[in-house]
């Protein structure tokens, strides 16, 4: 408000999104999460295995890792309809194998950066089944000063970019959100206020 960023001195941001949309058409209600988890198996590169990824409501890490980006409270609750499982992808061949299977077995994808989406929007969803692509790993901040750019993955948070930024250079900046853990994912894309 009345803050101008002198062009020069504002870095440019690109964030790696994941910018896809999975299939919404009628699922088939024999689907069952082991379709699912063996669909991103068979669809992953053994080079980078995705086993150590997938959170299937029987791991007993499922609702700590779901629980772990809801920020909304009031979706916290035992009655919010529960994902049929959490990929946390670790390489990008992992969010190819989650589009992929998404498309295949018609099943929602939801994807969460931040969890900041105060409808829940990320990680609920009426149509079931549905599973969420989780970018908590995709978090590294590439400032180059030269260049005054910075490539950001979607995962991380605007504290972490205005971190990346301090560590590197004492005048430049990017303007996003007050609050630090809003995620560039959601923000980036269209959030923000
Ligand atoms: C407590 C709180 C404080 C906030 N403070 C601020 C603030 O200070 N300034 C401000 O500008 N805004 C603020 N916001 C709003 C915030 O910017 C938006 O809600 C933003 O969309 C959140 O992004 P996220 O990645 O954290 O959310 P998420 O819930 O992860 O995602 C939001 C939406 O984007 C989609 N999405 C997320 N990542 C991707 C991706 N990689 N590819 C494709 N789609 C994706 C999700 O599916 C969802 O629809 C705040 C919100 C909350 C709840
Ligand atoms: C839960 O899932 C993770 C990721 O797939 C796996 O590493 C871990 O061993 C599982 N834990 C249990 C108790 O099944
Ligand atoms: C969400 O609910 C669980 C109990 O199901 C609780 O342990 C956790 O602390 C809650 N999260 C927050 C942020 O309050
Ligand atoms: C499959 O997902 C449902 C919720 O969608 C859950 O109730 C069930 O326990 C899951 N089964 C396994 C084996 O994870």
């Amino acid at each position: 408000m009345g803050t101008s960023f002198p062009k020069s001195k504002t870095l440019y941001i690109f964030s790696f999104l994941a910018l896809f949309i999975a299939s919404f058409s009628s699922h088939s209600q024999a689907f069952a999460n082991e379709t699912l988890a063996q669909c991103l198996i068979d669809h992953s590169q053994p080079s980078h295995p995705i086993t150590s990824s997938i959170y299937t409501p029987t791991n007993s890490s499922f609702s700590f890792v779901l629980q772990s980006y809801i920020r909304n409270l009031r979706f916290n609750t035992s009655s919010t309809p529960k994902p049929a499982l959490i990929l946390t992808a670790l390489h990008e061949s992992h969010v190819q194998a989650a589009i992929i299977c998404a498309r295949k077995l018609s099943v929602e994808m939801k994807i969460r950066s931040g969890g900041h989406d105060y409808e829940g929007i990320s990680y609920v969803s009426i149509s079931l089944p549905f599973f969420i692509l989780d970018m908590l790993n995709f978090r590294s901040v590439d400032v180059d000063i030269e260049a005054e750019t910075a490539w950001v993955q979607a995962g991380a948070t605007l504290g972490e970019v205005y971190y990346g930024i301090a560590a590197t250079s004492k005048v430049h900046g990017f303007p996003a959100g007050v609050c630090p853990t809003v995620g560039v994912g959601g923000h980036f894309s269209g959030g923000g206020v």
